[in-house]
C-alpha cells in the first residue's frame, strides 16, 4: 500500500476513479441540454466529488502532492473533454431536430388563392372619374333612394309632363311620401347646386334604377355618370370641348363626337351625343353615348342661381351602356351576374 493509499490521503485511485466513472457515465447518460447541465451541476460543479476530492488536497502530504494533483487533474481533464463532446453532440443533435421540423418542401404544389377582382365597371367608373378630377372637377354623391323633387320636379319636369312618364319610376311606399329609386344621377346636379354653390364642376357617378327587365341591353339596377359645370361664361362651345376631351381620353385621340338636337326638360338647347366607333363590329359607325345640354333657366333659379349671371352644361350617360361598346360586349348578363371570370377577362384581378 503506497502512502497515497494512506488513510490520511483521501485522494486514492479509487476513490477519483470512482467520481470520475460516475461522472462519465453521467455524461453519456444524458439524453439532452437539460439533463446535461444537471450533470455538470452534479459531476464538474464546486460541490460535485471531484471537486470536494480536490479541495481535500490541503491534507495530501507534501511530497505526494504531485502525484495526487496529476492523479485529481487528469481524471478533471478527461471529465472535461467528455463534458465538451457531449454537449457539442447533443447540440449537433438538437439542431438537426430543429432543422428537421421546419423543413420546407420546395416541390410542393402552392396553394392557389382566389384574391377576386375588381369590377369592369366599377374599374370604367374610376378611369372616367380620374378623367374629370385631371380637369380639376369635384367628385359628388346622392343619395340612391331619392325624394321626387330632386329626381324630377327640381329638374324642371312638370307635375304631368310626359317627360315623367318617360322614366320607368320604382315608386316606394308609402307612396305620399314621394320618395323614389332616383331614375338617373341628374338629382345630385341640383344637390351639388345647393349644398356646394357656384362656380360648380362636378361629376357625380352612381347607382341608378327603373323598372326594366334584365335582358341582353336591360337591367332594372344600372350605373349612371353625371356632369355639371356652372360658370360666368360657359357655352355650348365648352360643353362640346370638355365631351370631346373626356371622348379621347376614354377611347384613343382618334375618337370624335357628335351633338344631335333632342329634348331633356332640365337643358335648353339639348342633345343626344354620339361617339365615332372605328372599330365597332359591324364596321365604324357612330353610338349613341348619351345626353347632354345648356342647363335651364328654371333649374338654376329653383337652385337659387341667377341665370343671367350664371350659367353652365350638363350631360349623362351609362356605364354599362359605355363599357358594352367600349368592349364589345353583346349581353348584360354577363356584367351584372358577378363571375370573376368574367372580371378577370379585362386583367383586373388584384
Ligand atoms: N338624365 C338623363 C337620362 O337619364 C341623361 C341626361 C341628359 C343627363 C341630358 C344630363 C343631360 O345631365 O344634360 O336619360
Amino acid at each position: 500500500m503506497s502512502d497515497l493509499e494512506s488513510t490520511e490521503n483521501p485522494i486514492t485511485p479509487e476513490a477519483v476513479g470512482t467520481a470520475e466513472d460516475a461522472a462519465l457515465a453521467a455524461i453519456a447518460g444524458a439524453a439532452d441540454g437539460a439533463e446535461l447541465k444537471q450533470v455538470r451541476a452534479a459531476h464538474l460543479g464546486e460541490s460535485s466529488p471531484l471537486a470536494t476530492l480536490n479541495a481535500q488536497m490541503r491534507a495530501v502530504p507534501k511530497d505526494r502532492k504531485k502525484e495526487a494533483g496529476q492523479l485529481i487533474g487528469g481524471a478533471r481533464g478527461r471529465v472535461n473533454q467528455a463534458y465538451a463532446a457531449r454537449e457539442a453532440e447533443i447540440a449537433a443533435a438538437e439542431e438537426a431536430a430543429r432543422l428537421e421540423a421546419e423543413r420546407v418542401d420546395v416541390t410542393a404544389a402552392a396553394k392557389r388563392e382566389r384574391p377576386g377582382a375588381r369590377h369592369p365597371l366599377t374599374m370604367l367608373r374610376d378611369r372616367v372619374s380620374e378623367i374629370f378630377v385631371g380637369m380639376g372637377w369635384e367628385i359628388a354623391d346622392g343619395p340612391e333612394l331619392e325624394s321626387e323633387w330632386f329626381n324630377f320636379d327640381s329638374l324642371n319636369f312638370d307635375a304631368d309632363h310626359p317627360a315623367r312618364a318617360m322614366q320607368d319610376t320604382f315608386f316606394v311606399e308609402p307612396v305620399d311620401r314621394h320618395l323614389i329609386m332616383r331614375t338617373h344621377t341628374s338629382p345630385v346636379q341640383m344637390r351639388s347646386l345647393l349644398e356646394r354653390g357656384v362656380p360648380l364642376y362636378v361629376l357625380a357617378p352612381g347607382r341608378t334604377y327603373r323598372t326594366d327587365e334584365l335582358d341582353a341591353t336591360h337591367t332594372p339596377v344600372f350605373m349612371q355618370f353625371e356632369g355639371i359645370a356652372i360658370d360666368r361664361h360657359l357655352s355650348m362651345a365648352h360643353l362640346r370641348g370638355t365631351l370631346e376631351h373626356f371622348a379621347r381620353a376614354m377611347f384613343g385621340p382618334e375618337a370624335r363626337i357628335r351633338l344631335r338636337n333632342n329634348y331633356f326638360p332640365f337643358t335648353e338647347p339639348s342633345a343626344e351625343m354620339d361617339i365615332w366607333h372605328p372599330l365597332a363590329k359591324g364596321g365604324p359607325r357612330w353610338i349613341e353615348w348619351g345626353g347632354c345640354g345648356m342647363v335651364h333657366p328654371n333649374v338654376l333659379k329653383a337652385a337659387g342661381v341667377d341665370p343671367e349671371e350664371y350659367r353652365g352644361f350638363a350631360f349623362g350617360m351609362g356605364i354599362e351602356r359605355t363599357l358594352m361598346f367600349r368592349n364589345e360586349l353583346t349581353d348584360m348578363h354577363d356584367i351584372v351576374e358577378g363571375d370573376v371570370r368574367f372580371s378577370e377577362q379585362f386583367g383586373m384581378v388584384i
